[in-house]
């Protein structure tokens, strides 16, 4: 079945009022692509902003999230207050948040099944460190990582996994389309066994890590590449060549 190209934008955190504005610029004199979805994720103090400012065609998402929908949790926002916010999508898992702020797979998981259950759709965020591929592990890392949220009997359908190596986030060093496309097979494959024929068919698996207007259309050739998340390029006018790198 034909999957629907998804090219997601995750800003970390980067931008104020100005750059904020000059992005929201060049997505909305994008031309409108019905062939792909475009998720965005600024930093939370933005996010009602970028909603209100960005056309109805790009789409805004949390970059993360906790477990409950309120309490005495400081710093923290919910799923809750994402979807009070006209918002539908989070990003959860990033290795940004399991290595810079230790959170595990246990944790991940619990979060990812609040938010689906609060109805946020969830850019699942998978990947293995440097040491993780030279010493052979790619496969179980990637795997133990999916194997968390496959125990908690997630509902597919509002999932996207995003594939990003570690050792290509913000380095410059992006995965080959064949070394991503191995894996992403590998992922297809766990989904198939582990979950089924349908979700494996049917789930997004996009790649993140020093895409670029460059190498994009290269990765997006992959059959198993259904779109991108997109750190560092998201910031400039160049995101929108990435967009319709597949079109
Ligand atoms: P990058 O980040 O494109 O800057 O490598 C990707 C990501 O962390 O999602």
């Amino acid at each position: 079945m034909a999957r629907k190209f998804f090219v997601g934008g995750n800003w970390k955190m980067n931008g104020d009022f100005a750059s904020v504005d000059g992005i929201v610029a060049f997505l909305n004199q994008s031309a409108d692509n019905s062939n792909v979805d475009v998720v965005v994720a600024p930093p939370a103090p933005y996010l009602a902003y970028a909603k209100a400012n960005l056309k109805a065609g790009v789409l805004v998402a949390a970059q993360n999230c906790y477990k409950t929908a309120k309490g005495a949790f400081t710093g923290e926002i919910s799923p809750a207050m994402i979807k009070d916010l006209g918002l539908e999508w989070v990003i959860l898992g990033h290795s940004e948040r399991r290595h810079v702020f230790g959170e595990s797979d246990a944790l991940i998981a619990e979060k990812t099944i609040h938010a689906l259950e609060s109805g946020i759709k969830v850019i699942f965020c998978i990947g293995e460190k440097l040491e993780e591929r030279e010493a052979g592990h790619t496969k179980d890392v990637n795997f133990r990582q999916l194997q968390a949220i496959v125990d908690k009997g997630v509902s597919w359908e509002n999932i996207v996994i995003a594939y990003e190596p570690v050792w290509a986030i913000g380095t410059g060093k992006t995965a080959s389309p064949e070394q991503a496309q191995e894996v992403h097979e590998w992922i297809r494959a766990f989904l198939k066994e582990k979950v089924s024929p349908a979700v494996a068919d049917a789930t997004r698996i996009i790649y993140g890590g020093s895409v670029t207007a460059d190498n994009a259309a290269e990765l997006g050739k992959k059959p198993d590449i259904d779109g991108f998340l997109v750190g560092g390029a998201s910031l400039k006018p160049d995101f929108v060549k990435i967009i319709y790198a597949r079109s």
